[in-house]
Order: C-alpha cells, then structure tokens, then sequence
C-alpha cells in the first residue's frame, strides 16, 4: 500500500510536484479531456512497468504515449509520414491518436512486443503543462482498475487507484468522456481500432478515405486475431450484467421499461422523468440519464459515470445511442461493457434527413431513396397539405391564432408574420404544428419497410426520436443564398433574414449522426454513406 498524494491542477506548484513525480519515475494519475491517464516517463520501462502493476493490466496490452509538442514524434516514429502531420494539423491537441512503426527509443514495456506505438497530443491544459513540465512523453493508460469502466472524474480515480500509485493529480471532470480514437496509420488507408470522438468521417475528409476495423462493431471472431492487443479484453464493465436497447429512441423507450425488479436504467432525458415516476419506480433500482437522445456529445460524457453509478443493480438496462457517426464511440464502448448482449427494438431503417433552408436536403435525400429504394417523407409538404385540408391541425392554429382567419383557412401570409416577430407565437404554433406532423411521421413509418423522413426541424419537433440514424445536411452560406433567392424568388436582404433565424452549422454537427457538405457535389460517396446509414 503506498501513501497516495492528492495534488490540485488549480495550483502550478502542485502541478510542478506531479510532473517531479514522474520524471523520478513515480506514476501520477492525471486529467486529460478524454479520461483520467496513469502516467509514467514513457522513456523508463521500470516505471512503466508499474503501471501495468497498479491497473492489473495484462502484459500484452500496449499503452499510448502522450507528447506535448510535434517534434518528439521523430523520436518515437521511425517516419513521420504526410497522413500524420495532416491529421495533426486537424485534430492536435485533442482527442487522436495515431499508430506508427515505433524506434528503438520506445521501450518494449510500452509497446508490449508490438513494433508499432501510439502516440497521442492532448488538449487538457492541465495535461499539456505536466507533460511539458516533466519534460518527458508520458506512457498513460487509462487510470482505471482493469476491465473497469474508465474514469472520468476525480472520484472514478480515487476509487480505483488511492493506495496503488504516488499521486492524483485533479482536474474536474474530463470534458470528451470516452478515451481517444486510435487510427492505426501504417497502411496506406487509416484504419479506425477504437472510435471516439474524431470520427470516421472526420478523418476521411482530412485523408480521402478512412475505414472502422471489423472487429470494432462486431467484437472478435472465433480465433481471429486482434489489430489492438486491447480489442480482446471485457473492459469499461461493471460487476452487474448489461444489457443494451438499439433502434429508434421511442422504440428502444418501450423495451427498457420492462426492466426486471432491482435493475438499473441508463435513458435518455427525454424518458427519465417517465421512468422515474412510472409506478413500476419501486422496481427499478436507480434511473441514470445520459443526455437528450440526440447529443452524442453528453452521452460520451456521461457514460462511464453512469455505468459506474448503476453498479451493483441486478442487471442494467441502457438505452443505446445510434451508433454510426458522433455516437460510434459512446455504442462501442457500451457494447464491450454489456459483451455484445443487445436487442434490435426497431425493424427497418428510418433515416432522418435535416438541415436548414438551402442547404440541399431534400435534394440529398431524393438521392438516398434512389439508393436505396426508400419512400421519403416530406415534413414540409405534409404540413402544406394539412393546413389545405382544414382539418384538426387548422382548427387548432385559428383557435390560437384568430386573426389569420380567412373564411375558415389560415391565411398563411398572416401567419407567417406573426411568428416571424414574436417568438412566444412561433412557439405557440409549433406547440401545434409539431405533434401533427409527428404523427404523420409515425403512420409513414408504419407503413414502409425502410424509409427516409425530410424534415427542417427534426429534433425539435422529436420526429429524430423515430429514427435509427440522423443525417445533417450543411452548406456554404452563398450556396444557401443563392438556392433560396432561386427557389423562393426573394431578394439577399430577404433571405439572409430566413437564414439568420435558422440553427447555425454546429447545431448539426452536434446533433446528427452524420454531416454532409453539399455544396453542388452532392452525390459524391452516397452509397457508401448509405451504406452506413442503414445499419440497424
Ligand atoms: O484517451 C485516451 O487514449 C486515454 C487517455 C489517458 O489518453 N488513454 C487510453 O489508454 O485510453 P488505454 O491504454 O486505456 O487504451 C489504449 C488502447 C488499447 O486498446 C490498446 O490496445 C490500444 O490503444 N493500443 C495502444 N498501442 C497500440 C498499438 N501500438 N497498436 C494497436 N493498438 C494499440
Ligand atoms: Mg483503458
């Protein structure tokens, strides 16, 4: 048992005392924006072999070493090829690390046999000035109990590694939440071995292409052997045996509601409160939210505290996240915990396809259901043809809104100028309009074996919560203009106007699965994205 040193990141000399620590060899757990590292000097084996000590982490499962400025890459690196220092530009500091043939500088300790090293540049500030200060790349593995779920606060670390090594270093809590993604870049194409927050997607459009080994998805086959030693271990598990819902939101909702008494429930808020106050509460052990079911951003965040949290419950039941895209990381981490124990709640695809005006998203879509023989549901022309019919929803829009009345319809013009000036009244309207189209939606749904849903306010009108995949359209601001100014025959002022009272571009990067630009090309890798996009 060693006395474990709780050192602040809030104080430069306690951080002067970590990064002491380790260049005498000592392991000092410390914050970086992913999850809490184990760090030891990645140039002295004899400290690194106690890392693996203080984890119980098996022998053959290689660490990655963390630098702080590009230049040690030519000391870890037989070559540096022009991939990397692309993907650096791009992604460093942050959440990537990259896979190269290794030199004879590196260790065995680190590289465990392997001939290649990881190497990876955080963001963390408190990260970058340990490393900077030991003056030395760092080897860190996540600083959890082996197999355990990692840790993302100061806590999860206390938890699992007070009494083990010579300090915690603390620095809140880690603000990406599921560990880097690793890109094996020896190979002409860079091949994804573990997905986290740099996506798939976002590599190819630095390089051109990008691929996610099999074995990410899948789990190992029968005898196959592993890219990454760390593929073939249980990890990030709790002692409790998980189990994982993956469809559409609404349906995976339902499923997980039959949890079974003492179980655990990992939701999406928009359920919890449902959970928690269903009369079935007394059955459930504890209900864990992990975020709007659309931002994959919280989920990462979350879902190591939430599988930690639930621990110890009869079985835990989780609501899984879509997995392509932005919620690769969090599905894949999910899956390792609960061993690829999950249940499909939704059928067919429902592919939700969004965007704001002239971004080309309807255009996009047409092509998807060219690809894939899918009826598309046009929220924008359902809506036209209820407000025609002066049905239920008209009713109710003239009753909320009487001076639009023009002999029984709804004077849209009028309309469209009240809620254009008064916020309140568009979200009067839209406290309307948004039920009836989601229930068109649903029937569309129902009705086709597949489908494609085109519409401008997907989230917030929770028809994203009936779809197995969401894929965001975005454009360059002149291209929108001009398809506006065309389409619409509105001047600039005007339609710079609708495109100011619209989500900006990060909305959907933050919201989708997927984003695509089309700024003309549209249907340039399609099918491939396709593809993707239908994968239950
Ligand atoms: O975000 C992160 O990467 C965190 C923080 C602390 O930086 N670190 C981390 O390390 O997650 P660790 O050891 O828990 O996971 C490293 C993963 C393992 O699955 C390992 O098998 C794989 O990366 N890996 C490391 N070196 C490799 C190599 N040379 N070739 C293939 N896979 C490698
Ligand atoms: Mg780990």
């Amino acid at each position: 048992m060693i006395k474990t040193r709780f050192l602040s990141g809030k104080d430069n000399n306690e951080i002067a005392e970590a990064a002491q620590i380790l260049a005498r060899g000592g392991l000092c757990a410390i914050p970086t924006e992913t999850v809490y590292g184990l760090a030891a000097d990645a140039y002295n084996g004899k400290a690194v072999a106690k890392i693996f000590e203080a984890k119980g982490r098996p022998q053959d499962n290689p660490l990655i070493v963390h630098i702080e400025k590009l230049d040690r890459l030519y000391d870890l690196w037989e070559e540096v090829p022009e991939r990397a220092l692309k993907l650096a530009e791009a992604f460093w500091p942050g959440p990537l690390t990259m896979v190269m043939t290794k030199t004879d500088k590196v260790p065995r300790e680190v590289s465990c046999g392997l001939d290649t090293v990881g190497v990876r540049f955080p963001e963390h500030p408190i990260a970058r000035k340990v490393i900077q200060l030991a003056d030395t790349p760092l080897a860190a593995p996540s600083a959890n109990l082996s197999g355990k779920p990692s840790p993302t606060t100061f806590a999860h670390v206390k938890e699992d590694m007070d009494g083990r090594i010579d300090a915690i270093l603390e620095g809140g809590d880690c603000f990406v939440g599921v560990e880097s993604t690793v890109v094996d870049i020896t190979g002409d194409v860079a091949r994804i071995l573990r997905p986290g927050a740099i996506t798939e997607e976002m590599i190819a459009d630095v390089l051109g292409n990008a691929f996610t080994d099999s074995a990410v998805e899948e789990g190992l086959k029968e005898g196959e052997k592993p890219r990454s030693p760390g593929m073939k271990y249980r990890h990030y598990a709790p002692a409790s045996p998980v189990k994982l819902f993956c469809g559409a939101p609404d349906d995976t909702a339902k499923k997980v509601m039959d949890a079974p008494a003492g179980a655990a429930v990992i939701c999406f808020n928009e359920y919890a409160y449902g959970y928690e106050y269903a009369s079935r509460l007394s059955a459930v052990s504890k209900v864990s939210p992990l975020g709007n079911s659309w931002d994959h951003a919280m989920h990462a965040r979350r879902i190591f505290d939430a599988l930690r949290s639930c621990d110890g419950a009869t079985a835990i039941y989780v609501q899984c996240p879509r997995r392509m895209g932005a919620g690769a990381g969090s599905v894949n981490r999910l899956m390792r915990a609960a061993g690829f124990n999950f249940e499909k709640c939704t059928q067919y695809p429902v592919i939700g396809v969004t965007g704001r005006s002239g971004s080309g998203k309807s255009y996009i879509a047409k092509l998807l259901s060219e690809e894939l023989g899918y009826p598309v549901f046009d929220a924008d022309a359902e809506y036209k043809k209820m407000l025609e019919s002066g049905g239920e929803m008209t009713r109710k829009i003239l009753q909320a809104f009487p001076s639009v009345n023009d002999k029984g319809k709804v004077d849209r013009r009028a309309l469209a100028k009240i809620v254009f000036e008064d916020k309140a009244a568009k979200e009067l309207l839209e406290s309307i309009t948004h039920p009836c189209v989601a229930e068109k939606a649903s029937e569309f749904i129902k009705n086709s074996k597949g489908c494609i849903l085109d519409v401008p306010l997907l989230h917030e009108s929770g028809i994203g919560r009936l779809c197995t995949a969401v894929l965001g359209v975005i454009a360059d601001e002149d291209v929108k203009l001009q398809r506006i100014m065309i389409r619409d025959g509105i001047d600039v002022t005007m339609a710079k106007a609708r495109l100011a009272a619209q989500s900006d571009d990060k909305f959907y990067y933050d919201s989708c699965d997927i984003t695509v630009r089309n700024n003309g090309e549209g249907s340039k890798n399609l099918s491939k994205l396709a593809q993707k996009l239908i994968k239950l």
